[in-house]
């Protein structure tokens, strides 16, 4: 259904993530006829813009990156509810002052119903004051009723950089901002193929007898990426694979993977397991034999020369920046006793992959012959997330022949071959989501603070260490302590 009448205040928008999805995702919903004709998009920034020349802008990036084709006529409409607004900087009075004008004009001219969310696309250490700015200036508003016009915010991660601050970024926007009308983005969450988990899980018999201890043997969760910084060093030094990706997409899978079933889909059912199982989440006692971390250092990629991670331009040449993390968790819960969580992430890895491993325990297999013991291995269901999306269960089949050998093979499910649909790009649901005022696939605090507290352990152990990153080669799989984080526990990570 279509976002009701409403305008959008962006933070940021002059931003890597604006010029790259977001702007392109709001043509995109515009073109699919998912926002009202009322929809209107204010700019705040730095730049000199005239409104015009940020349509101009607006334009390029919806040119280069949307995911519809150009239509004239949706963008005319789009374009008609462009505005900037010039601010020396987030604090900035006269700046909100001009803004609220604007949002009463665009209320009049356009019909917004005086209905706003405001995007905050910017680094977090600036979310407190932009709360308090369109608090000071009567824009953040609490609405008392349903038929009031709404105001909501829009963070985009890091939240915080450890349990703490997570939790003062917390409190410092909901102090602005009723809990309910702050979205949080995970955009991993707006992938078709992880909310399908709850799909394959919830709405099959088969696979939630097997999904315990009892037929378990462990779950690798694999995000990895095969390109390198790409320029953004002002973000990422000193945040490092840990906290990008670990704390929120990963530890997202994780919940989506190992949570009870919730008994509906409200926003409050499905967080509400999810926090339960990220709150069982338990951190082996020896930090150092359960965690990983590298640093790609200089090499070729796909026959192509690169630069390791401390040549890369805007970093310390000495800095500690993991580029590569992996973890082991477990679960302290009945279901999860005993079963190995294993958590990955890396950038300039073999390829570009995310997917979830559910390794089974070896059937006893008495009366078979294995050939080839790589050839022949435990049944996993593998659910990949990006790119090829869909899943294959690893079934062990009789090789064709008078003997009784048995080779592994696949089962395969794809959404190319089953649907003729196409999948949304994730930011266009999650835009949708909010505008129409549905937070179920936005984590709240509760959930961010515990996968803080999940990570924190380790990483304040690494910061204690203060060591350099273990070097791996570009294209590789990471470091050698990954491998014997495995080894270890006699087990081994798939090679996607
Ligand atoms: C972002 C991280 O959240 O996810 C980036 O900050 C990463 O470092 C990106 O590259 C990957 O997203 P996707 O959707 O391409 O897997």
């Amino acid at each position: 259904r279509p976002a009701g009448d409403c305008a959008m205040v962006m933070f940021g928008v002059t931003g890597d993530l604006a010029r790259k999805k977001l702007l392109p995702a709001l043509y995109d919903l515009a073109n699919r006829g998912r926002l009202p004709e009322s929809f209107s998009l204010v700019g705040f920034g730095r730049r000199e813009w005239s409104h015009q020349e940020f349509a101009e802008q607006v334009k390029t990036y919806v040119m280069q990156r949307a995911r519809t084709d150009f239509n004239e006529e949706v963008w005319e409409q789009l374009a008609a509810g462009l505005r900037f607004v010039q601010a020396s900087g987030f604090e900035d009075d006269a700046a909100y002052e001009q803004l609220g004008q604007l949002l009463v004009e665009l209320q009049d001219e356009r019909g917004t119903g005086g209905n706003h969310a405001f995007y905050l696309s910017i680094p977090p250490n600036s979310f407190e004051t932009v709360s308090q700015k369109l608090s000071v200036h009567g824009l953040a508003r609490r609405a008392k009723s349903a038929d009031e016009p709404w105001s909501r915010v829009i963070i985009e991660k890091p939240f915080g950089h450890d349990e703490h601050s997570a939790h003062e970024l917390n409190q410092a926007v909901e102090r602005v901002f009723a809990s309910d009308d702050v979205f949080r983005i995970d955009h991993y969450l707006g992938k078709e193929t992880v909310q399908n988990l709850l799909a394959l899980r919830f709405a099959n018999r088969l696979f939630e007898p097997l999904w315990n201890n009892q037929h378990i043997d462990h779950v690798q969760i694999t995000m990895a990426e095969n390109i390198g910084i790409e320029g953004r060093a002002s973000y990422y030094d000193g945040v490092g694979a840990a906290r990008d990706v670990i704390q929120n997409h990963l530890l997202q899978l994780l919940a989506l993977t190992a949570m009870e079933e919730p008994i509906s889909f409200d926003a409050d059912h499905l967080r509400r397991e999810k926090e339960k199982v990220l709150e069982a989440v338990r951190v082996p006692a020896d930090l150092g034999a359960a965690s990983a971390r590298g640093q790609y250092a200089s090499g070729t990629q796909d026959g192509e020369g690169v630069v390791g991670f401390l040549q890369e331009e805007g970093f310390d040449p000495d800095s500690t920046t993991e580029t590569y993390a992996a973890f082991k968790l477990g679960i302290h819960t009945r279901r999860w006793d005993g079963v190995p969580f294993y958590l990955r992430s890396g950038k300039r890895l073999g390829s570009r992959v995310t997917e979830i491993v559910v390794m089974f325990k070896r059937a006893p297999n008495l009366l078979f012959t294995q050939a080839d013991e790589r050839q022949f291995g435990q049944n996993a269901l593998i659910i990949r997330i990006q790119p090829n999306e869909g899943a294959t269960l690893r079934l062990a089949s009789k090789v064709p022949g008078t003997g009784m050998e048995i080779r592994d093979v696949n089962m395969d499910f794809s959404y190319g071959r089953s649907f003729t649909e196409e999948s949304p790009e994730a930011y266009e649901r999650l835009i949708l989501d909010v505008l129409l005022g549905e937070p179920p696939l936005f984590p709240r605090h509760r959930e961010v603070e515990l996968s803080w507290q999940i990570l924190d352990p380790f990483i304040k152990r690494w910061e204690a260490m203060a060591e350099q990153p273990e070097p791996y080669a570009p294209g590789s799989w990471g470091p050698a302590s990954a491998e014997e984080l495995m080894a270890r526990d006699g087990r081994a990570w798939r090679v996607p």
